[in-house]
C-alpha cells in the first residue's frame, strides 16, 4: 500500500513528460517508410591502403583494415562514423596482407585469416585450414537504417550481446510465436524482471559464433538502437550510424583476449572489493548501518563493504548524504574502516531541476544538460521529481561531474554505485528514458539521444573512474554501474539489477553473468535472493551459495521487502551461510589471481563450460553451471527441494571439492547437494590457492598424467606498488608428483607460512628441496621452496 502511494506521486509528472516527449519526437524525428533499398552493387576497383584494402563498389565502399593477423576492421560506407568511445587501442603494429584478384572475387589474406569479397559484396571469412567461419551477405541501406546479415550454420551457437535474460546460446530462445527471438539494443530498466525479458540495462553489439569449424567474434561499433535476430541467417538492423565492425577468429579465450585488447580491460580492483558486500534499500540512518555491521561481527560473518542507497541521500540527490541521519559521516566511515568495512555510496545521474540545487546551477552555467532541439531543457521525472540530465558525451561535462566525487572521496567513501543510468525515467507510456531527440554534444560533433542513449552509463562511469584516479591516485577505483556499453569494463563492475526473487530468476542469473563475461564485462553479480520479493530461506541460501563464486558478492533488496541478511532466517541457514562467507574469504588468493589474469588477458573469471574445450558440443548449451577460472566448476542448485543434481563434465578429470573423489570427464554424473553444500568440482592438475589467516594453503589436485601449472598473484591489495607472481609447475610421473616453484616480481612474499594440501592421492614420502618431510593428513608445512617431490602409494 505504502509502496503504491510512493509511486503515485510521480503520476502527473510522468504523464506530462510522456506527452511532451511524444510531441517533440513527432515534430523532430525523421519520418520513416519511403526509403528505398540501396545495396553495394558491383565491385569496381580495389586499392591498397596502409592496413589492407579499399574496395569500391557502385554504391558503396568497403575498407578492410587488419589490426592484427586475426583481428580485422571492416567499414562499409556511406554512414555516420562512430565516436570511438568503445575503442581502447588505436595503435596497432602493421600486418602483412596480400591480395589476389579473381574474376568473381578478391581474396585478402594475412597469416591466419582469409577474407573473400565477391563482386556482389558478399564477404566470407576463412581460417588457416580454409574452412568458412562466417559468410556475410551484402549490406542493405534504407535511408539512415542499415541491415547486415550473415549465414548461420545449422549447429552454430551464439553468445554475448551484453546482459541478456535469455538462453545462454542466444539462438535457442524463441518468441511467443515460436520464432527466433529478436534482441533489442537499447539499454533499459526492466524493473522486477524474470527470465525472458529483453532488453536489459547493458546492451552490447558484440557476439561470439561457435560451430564445428571454429569460433569467431563480431563487434559492431555502432551505438544506435538495433535489433539482432539469429535464425538461419543472423540479422543486425541498426537505426542509424555506420556499418563499422570488427571480426576476429580463434578459440573462445582468444576471442575475448582480442576483443578486450580492442575495447580495453578492467584494471585490478582493490582486494577488499572481492569480499562480501551487504546492502539494502532502506538503511536510512547511520545507526541502522552501525547495528547491521555489529551484527555481522557478533555473528562472526566476514564483511567487506556496505552500500548506501538513495534513502541515505538528501531527497535522492546525487553526491549527497543526509546530514541529519548521518551527522558525522567522516567519523562513521573511519569507524567502519577500522572494522575492515568499506562504504559505497549510490549516485543517480539526474540532477534536481531547482534553483535550490547548487549542482543544477553549476550544470546550468556550464550548459551541461541535455536539451530539446529548440533549446528547452529536458526535464524528466525520476526519484524525487523533475531532473535534468548531464550530457556525458561532452568532455567538459564529464570533467565537471568528475569533480563532484572529490569531497566524498576525501572523507573515505571507498567507491560508487551508479544506478538509473540507462538513463531511466518515469513515464506513463513509451520508452523509460530521455526523448530520442534530446541533443548531445558527441565530443562536439553533435548528435542526439538515438546515438548517445546506449553510451550514457558508460560515459558516466568514465567520469567517475577519472575522478577516482585523479582525486585518490594512491587507491584503485571501485565503481559499480547498472548500465553500460562496449568498454564499460575499463571503468566499472556491474550487477544484474532488479531481478525477481524466484527460482527461475536464480537460474537465469547464471547465463546473464556468463553472457556478460563473453561480452567483455568480467565483474558482475546479482542481488542475492533477488531484489524484488521475499525469497524463502532455501532460495536465499541456494542463491548465496552460487554467488559465493561470482566476482561481485552482494546481498541487496528493495525497500518494500523484508530486510535480508545472513541471519534473517535463523539456523541452520546462518551457520551454513557463515561457512560460505568463510569459504569466500579463504578463496581470496584464487579470486585475486583471477582478477590479475583479467588485467592481462581480459578473461572473465566466471566462464562457460565450453571455455576450455569448445570442440565438445555437449557443453555448448550448459547454462545451469559455470566455471570460476580454470580450476573450479560450480553447479548451482536451481530448483527447490533438490538434494542432488546432474552435470555433464568437460574433458579430463575432476575432483569433488567436498570429498576428493576423482571423476572422469565427458560424462554426465549425479552430485549430492544437501542444503549445506553446492556441487563443486576441481579440475585435476590444479593448484587452488587459498588462505587461512596468514597462511597460504596450496591445494594440490594432482593431474592424472603429464604437466600442469598454476600461479598466485600477490600485492599490497590496493594501490600501484610492487607485485609478485608465484608460479607452480606440476609434473606427474607414474609414482609421484614434482612441484617446482618459480618466483617473479619484487613484492615480498606476504604469507607467514605455506601448507601444501594434497588431494585425492595418498602420499607415501615427501621431500622439500631434497629434505624428507612428514606429511600428516596429506599436509606439508613449509616456507618458500624450489622443489617438492611427492611419492604416492
Ligand atoms: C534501482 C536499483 O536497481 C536498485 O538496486 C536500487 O535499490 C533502487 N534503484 C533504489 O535506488
Amino acid at each position: 500500500m505504502l509502496k503504491s502511494l510512493f509511486y503515485l506521486q510521480y503520476i502527473p509528472q510522468a504523464f506530462l513528460y510522456s506527452l511532451k516527449r511524444d510531441r517533440y519526437e513527432r515534430y523532430y524525428l525523421p519520418k520513416r517508410g519511403s526509403e528505398s533499398l540501396v545495396t553495394p552493387g558491383k565491385l569496381l576497383q580495389i586499392k591498397p591502403s596502409e592496413r589492407g584494402f579499399h574496395i569500391y563498389f557502385e554504391q558503396a565502399e568497403l575498407e578492410i583494415d587488419f589490426l592484427t593477423h586475426d583481428l580485422v576492421r571492416l567499414n562499409w560506407s556511406p554512414g555516420l562514423l562512430p565516436i570511438p568511445y568503445a575503442i581502447a587501442t588505436q595503435d596497432w603494429d602493421l600486418v602483412e596482407v596480400s591480395l589476389e584478384e579473381k574474376e568473381d572475387c578478391a581474396i585478402i589474406k594475412s597469416d591466419s585469416l582469409t577474407i573473400e569479397v565477391t563482386v556482389n559484396g558478399y564477404v566470407r571469412f576463412f581460417n588457416q585450414a580454409v574452412e568458412v567461419l562466417r559468410e556475410e551477405l551484402p549490406p542493405q541501406w534504407y535511408g539512415e537504417r542499415l541491415v547486415h546479415q550473415a549465414q548461420l550454420r545449422s549447429e552454430e551457437h551464439i553468445y554475448g550481446l551484453g546482459e541478456r535474460a535469455s538462453t545462454l546460446n542466444l539462438r535457442a530462445a524463441k518468441n511467443p510465436q515460436q520464432k527466433p527471438k529478436t534482441y533489442q539494443m537499447w539499454n533499459y530498466d526492466p524493473a522486477g524482471y524474470g527470465s525472458g525479458i529483453d532488453p536489459m540495462y547493458i546492451c552490447i553489439p558484440v557476439y561470439m559464433g561457435l560451430h564445428q569449424a571454429g569460433s569467431y567474434l563480431v563487434f559492431y561499433e555502432n551505438s544506435f538502437r538495433a535489433e539482432f535476430t539469429f535464425a538461419d541467417v543472423t540479422t543486425a538492423a541498426f537505426a542509424g550510424g555506420s556499418l563499422r565492425y570488427y571480426m576476429t577468429i580463434g578459440e573462445p579465450a582468444d576471442l575475448i583476449e582480442r576483443y578486450t585488447q580492442l575495447t580495453g580491460r578492467a584494471s585490478l580492483p582493490p582486494r577488499w572489493a572481492l569480499g562480501y558486500h551487504q546492502s539494502r534499500w532502506g538503511y536510512y540512518t547511520e545507526a541502522a548501518i552501525r547495528q547491521e555491521v555489529a551484527a555481522f561481527q557478533n555473528n562472526k560473518l566476514p564483511l567487506s563493504a556496505v552500500h548506501l542507497d538513495i534513502d541515505c541521500q538528501v531527497a535522492h540527490r546525487p553526491f549527497t548524504i543526509d546530514p541529519i541521519r548521518f551527522p558525522d559521516l567522516d567519523g562513521f566511515i573511519q569507524e567502519l574502516l577500522q572494522l575492515g568495512v568499506h562504504v559505497i555510496a549510490i549516485n543517480n545521474p539526474g540532477v534536481k531541476f531547482s534553483r535550490a540545487s547548487n549542482l543544477f546551477i553549476e550544470g546550468q552555467i556550464l550548459n551541461a544538460f541535455c536539451k530539446y532541439p529548440d533549446g528547452q531543457l529536458v526535464i524528466a521525472p525520476v526519484w524525487a521529481g523533475g531532473k535534468a540530465f548531464p550530457d556525458f558525451t561532452n568532455p567538459k561535462v564529464r570533467l565537471w561531474w568528475s569533480r563532484q566525487y572529490a569531497y566524498l572521496l576525501d572523507i573515505g567513501v571507498a567507491g560508487f554505485w551508479h544506478d538509473m543510468n540507462e538513463p531511466a525515467t518515469f513515464v506513463s507510456w513509451g520508452d523509460r528514458t530521455l526523448p530520442q531527440v534530446a541533443q548531445h554534444s558527441m565530443e562536439g560533433r553533435g548528435g542526439n539521444h538515438r546515438e548517445a542513449h546506449n553510451l550514457y552509463g558508460m560515459l558516466e562511469a568514465e567520469a567517475a573512474y577519472e575522478s577516482l584516479r585523479q582525486f585518490r591516485p594512491e587507491q584503485r577505483p571501485f565503481i559499480v554501474s547498472r548500465s553500460g556499453w562496449a568498454g564499460l569494463q575499463r571503468y566499472a563492475w556491474t550487477w544484474t539489477g532488479d531481478v525477481a526473487s524466484t527460482w527461475d530468476a536464480l537460474r537465469q542469473t547464471i547465463s546473464i553473468i556468463v553472457g556478460l563475461g563473453l561480452s567483455g564485462i568480467p565483474y558482475s553479480g546479482s542481488d542475492i535472493g533477488g531484489f524484488q520479493g521475499n525469497p524463502t530461506a532455501e532460495l536465499y541460501l541456494r542463491w548465496f551459495q552460487m554467488a559465493t563464486f561470482f566476482t561481485f558478492y552482494r546481498t541487496h533488496c528493495a525497500i518494500s521487502v523484508v530486510p535480508r541478511t545472513p541471519w534473517t532466517y535463523g539456523e541452520p541457514y546462518l551457520s551454513i551461510l557463515r561457512r560460505f562467507l568463510q569459504l569466500r574469504d579463504r578463496l581470496m588468493p584464487y579470486f585475486y589471481t583471477l582478477a590479475w589474469e583479467t588485467t592481462q588477458k581480459g578473461y572473465p573469471p566466471v566462464r562457460p563450460l565450453f571455455w576450455s574445450d569448445w570442440t565438445d558440443s555437449q557443453l555448448w548449451d550448459v547454462e545451469d553451471a559455470f566455471c570460476l577460472g580454470d580450476a573450479l566448476l560450480v553447479c548451482p542448485i536451481v530448483q527447490p527441494g533438490s538434494d542432488s543434481r546432474t552435470i555433464y563434465l568437460p574433458k579430463e578429470h575432476w575432483y569433488d571439492f567436498w570429498n576428493d573423489t576423482l571423476i572422469r570427464g565427458r560424462q554426465t554424473i549425479d552430485l549430492e547437494a544437501p542444503l549445506d553444500c553446492i556441487p563443486l568440482l576441481v579440475k585435476a592438475g590444479s593448484i587452488l590457492p587459498m588462505q587461512d589467516g596468514e597462511q597460504l594453503i596450496l591445494h594440490v589436485y594432482p593431474p592424472v598424467s603429464g604437466n600442469n601449472e598454476g600461479c598466485v598473484y600477490s600485492d599490497a591489495g590496493d594501490g600501484y606498488g610492487k607485485f609478485r607472481l608465484d608460479k607452480f609447475y606440476l609434473n606427474r610421473s607414474e609414482t609421484g608428483l614434482e612441484i617446482t616453484w618459480e618466483q617473479q616480481g619484487e613484492f615480498e612474499f606476504p604469507y607467514s607460512s605455506i601448507q601444501l594440501q594434497v588431494h585425492g592421492i595418498s602420499i607415501q614420502q615427501a621431500w622439500i628441496d631434497e629434505q624428507e618431510v612428514l606429511t600428516p593428513r596429506q599436509q606439508i608445512e613449509c616456507r618458500l621452496f624450489k622443489q617438492v617431490r611427492l611419492q604416492f602409494n
